[in-house]
């Protein structure tokens, strides 16, 4: 019988990778076959690169970890994510626990429509175009989706609906623009969309009589939105109350709101570059979509419910992922880390890295409004300056030490106290063994 994820998980980060590798094969997340893949750095085929991008020269290599502990709608996940920055896993980590302690995490998709969208630079008429165009509207649909997308209407999908804005062009005269809503199913749906753009281009245009200018989709999905809400009960009224102001600060301030968000993507990039989705199609979607009424604002808010001691997060934004096609079907790490997610269908991918956006956009409030950034932050950091500083193996343990007394004592470190510290070692200040390549 396979173990339970919150079994495995307990310890998790103490383990060594193999250790880890084991336990996730004994949750039957993983096979041996995957492990072993896995523990050989998760390259089968150097030519693979060749496949995806143009003058390929190597591979550039980031980690991918497990975030632990994340129930999201009841489910216990393993959550891979694949990313370069100290902290971010294990914060996620550890505050998945408290919400999975002391709360709950609920996520929902709002709407099925991706937007693909065909300009006429400058329509003579509008209102007439908009006629002659909406007169044709069921019969556009009808061979879109016979002619390009009839593998998405056989799986329930295929194109829905076209609307028409009016966009003002500044100098007196109107660009018309053609929305086609098109439900892309468990695909991201990229190429499909801009095929049916161009595809309708031809009749459009004789339809109307006025000329398309360009074809191609819109990250600005605000007709699909994900949605997480975090509840944390028995909250203490002076963080909860922390959490809402540092929530209000970045809906209100762009400034902070940038950062806010950087916040957000910490745990929502990762989790889509490990299962091979496009981190800055979904980028570029929830910026645009945060800045909606004209103001950049957070992606995330909270609120602080004195009377009933809850805390509840919410993050709201498109977020288009799929679990089918493109860069996910070919590269074995991604089709990996989607067995690892267990997920049915595009729309789950979509909640879970909602919900770790939110999460790790809590931990970082949290910390921001009590202890500061620096503290957790630099203590996962101190090993990168170690490595940075050039210490080897032998010598690592050391100036970590040196460095965590540091960090307790002045509140900061930089990669400069790290060579410091090196110097001293390699100078035989320090109390422990200079290794080899020092003396040299
Ligand atoms: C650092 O990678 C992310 C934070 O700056 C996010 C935030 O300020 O909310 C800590």
């Amino acid at each position: 019988m396979a173990k339970e994820l919150s079994e495995i998980f307990k310890g998790f980060s103490k383990l060594t990778r193999e250790e880890r590798l084991d336990a996730l094969m004994e949750a039957g997340v993983l096979q041996p076959s995957d492990a072993e893949y896995l523990s050989k750095g998760g390259m089968r085929d150097t030519t693979l690169g060749e496949k995806f991008i143009e003058n390929v020269v190597g591979w550039f290599q980031i980690p991918m970890g497990i975030a632990t502990n994340f129930k999201i709608d009841g489910k216990d996940y393993a959550i891979p994510m694949a990313v370069e920055e100290t902290s971010i896993v294990a914060a996620a980590s550890k505050t998945a626990k408290w919400v999975r302690e002391a709360g709950e995490i609920t996520t929902e998709v709002v709407g099925e429509d991706i937007i693909g969208q065909i300009q006429c630079a400058k329509v003579q008429d509008f209102l007439k175009f908009e006629k002659d165009l909406l007169s044709q509207k069921n019969y556009l649909i009808e061979i879109a989706n016979k002619e390009v997308a009839f593998g998405l209407v056989r799986r329930g999908g295929g194109v829905r609906d076209i609307t028409v804005r009016r966009v003002p062009r500044g100098d007196g005269s109107d660009m018309a623009v053609i929305h086609i809503l098109m439900n892309p199913c468990d695909a991201m749906g990229a190429n499909i969309i801009n095929q049916v753009c161009e595809f309708l281009k031809e009749p459009i245009e004789s339809f109307t009589g006025e000329k398309v200018t360009m074809c191609i989709l819109s990250n600005l999905v605000d007709t699909k939105v994900t949605r997480a809400k975090v509840t944390l009960q028995n909250i203490d009224p002076e963080m909860g109350f922390k959490i809402q102001e540092a929530s209000l600060f970045a809906w209100c301030d762009p400034y902070r709101a940038a950062t806010n968000n950087k916040g957000v993507l910490n745990g929502v990039d990762p989790i889509l570059i490990a299962t091979g989705n496009d981190w800055r199609a979904v980028e570029a979607g929830i910026h645009a979509y945060v800045a909606r009424d004209g103001q950049y604002r957070s992606v995330t808010r909270w609120t602080y419910d004195e009377t009933r001691r809850v805390l509840t997060g919410i993050f709201e934004a498109p977020l288009i992922v799929g679990t089918v096609g493109g860069v996910t079907a070919l590269h074995p790490t991604a089709q990996l880390a989607l067995k690892m997610l267990g997920v049915q269908s595009a729309a789950e991918l979509s909640r879970i890295i909602a919900a770790v956006g939110l999460v790790q956009n809590l931990v970082a409030l949290k910390a921001l409004t009590t202890v500061g950034i620096i503290e957790g932050h630099m203590k996962l950091h101190i090993k990168n300056l170690t490595l940075g500083a050039g210490a080897t193996e032998k010598e690592v343990p050391y100036v970590v030490k040196k460095l965590e007394e540091i960090l307790a004592i002045r509140k900061r470190i930089s990669l400069s106290n790290a060579i410091d510290v090196l110097k001293e070692l390699r100078a035989g200040d320090g109390n422990a063994p200079v290794s080899s390549s020092a003396k040299h």
